[in-house]
């Protein structure tokens, strides 16, 4: 259980970029961040694993504080973050080199090294690609590189921060997938998205403006009530076309409905 408690921070004195955010989120749910630029979401992610520390108020996952430097190592551990440019995430010069970068980091035991390396290279589906170069690999299978450098750590909770928005179509699905797949295993999911179609493939949204928290609830409510063009956000594919189409909301929310089910776990 991941706990905000009105958590404020700012990166210049008196120029707060997250007011006052208070939210929980219990272990397996899958939950969409949305906002316009700058309204503080990257700065959010990076306040769940212990990047970076709150100014005001705290954060607790799983009973343990960040503010804590030896508790927030176990945070960082436990959380795994994925960000939006697989380029810059290539710290070594294979795939398989970058998994153990990351393991030997949090020091796992050599002898269990070479058996992670192996299940995270098949969940994203890269056996193929142990040995390859960055250069080697798609934006997509890149992306997929990072994913598995992060699962190899075993996290509880992944964060995706804008991760499928320099994928192609392709890319993007499949790491929608993936994130699918976690959850299913019972990793708690947030996903950081500009793209309203991946929300349906949440349960909860929470929206971002000005660095506050105005919306916190499921994705149908969101999409009913929230005035989405005022937070410079889009309605998802599915409803613009029926909207275009001047369809009744019953309909929209059917045609919403199937356009969850692409992604849905049940
Ligand atoms: N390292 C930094 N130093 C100073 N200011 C920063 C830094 N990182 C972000 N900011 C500022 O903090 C605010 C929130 O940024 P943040 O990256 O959290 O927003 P975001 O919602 O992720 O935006 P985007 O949709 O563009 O990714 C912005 O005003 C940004 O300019
Ligand atoms: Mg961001």
């Amino acid at each position: 259980m991941l706990v905000f408690d009105q958590v404020g921070y700012y990166y210049r004195r008196g120029q707060e970029v997250v007011k006052k955010v208070s939210f929980t989120i219990e272990k397996g749910e899958f939950v969409s961040i949305v906002g316009g630029n700058g309204s503080g979401k990257s700065t959010l992610a990076k306040l769940m694993n212990g990047l970076q520390l709150a100014k005001q108020g705290s954060v607790v996952f799983d009973k343990q504080t960040a503010s804590d430097p030896d508790q927030a190592r176990n945070i960082r551990k436990a959380i795994g973050l994925v960000f939006q440019n697989p380029e810059d995430q290539f710290i070594t010069t294979n795939v398989t080199d970058e998994i153990v970068f990351g393991l030997e980091n949090i020091r796992v035991p050599a002898d269990e090294i070479a058996a992670r390396v192996r299940s995270a290279l098949q969940a994203v589906g890269l056996e193929r690609y142990a040995d390859a170069a960055p250069h080697e690999l798609s934006g997509g299978q890149k992306q997929r590189a990072a994913v598995a450098a992060v699962i190899a750590m075993r996290p509880r909770f992944i964060v995706f921060d804008e991760a499928t928005s320099m994928l192609d179509p392709e890319g993007r699905n499949e790491l929608m997938q993936l994130m699918q797949d976690f959850h299913k295993q019972g990793i708690t999911i947030v996903q950081i998205t500009h793209h309203m179609d991946e929300v349906l493939a949440s349960r909860r949204v929470l929206l971002l403006d000005q660095s506050e928290l105005v919306f916190d609830g499921p994705p149908d409510r969101f999409f009913r009530e929230v005035p989405l063009e005022t937070y410079g956000l889009e309605q998802p594919f599915a409803v613009r076309i029926g909207q275009q189409l001047g369809w009744s909301g019953e309909a929209t929310a059917d045609w919403k409905g199937r356009a969850a089910s692409q992604w849905s776990t049940e």
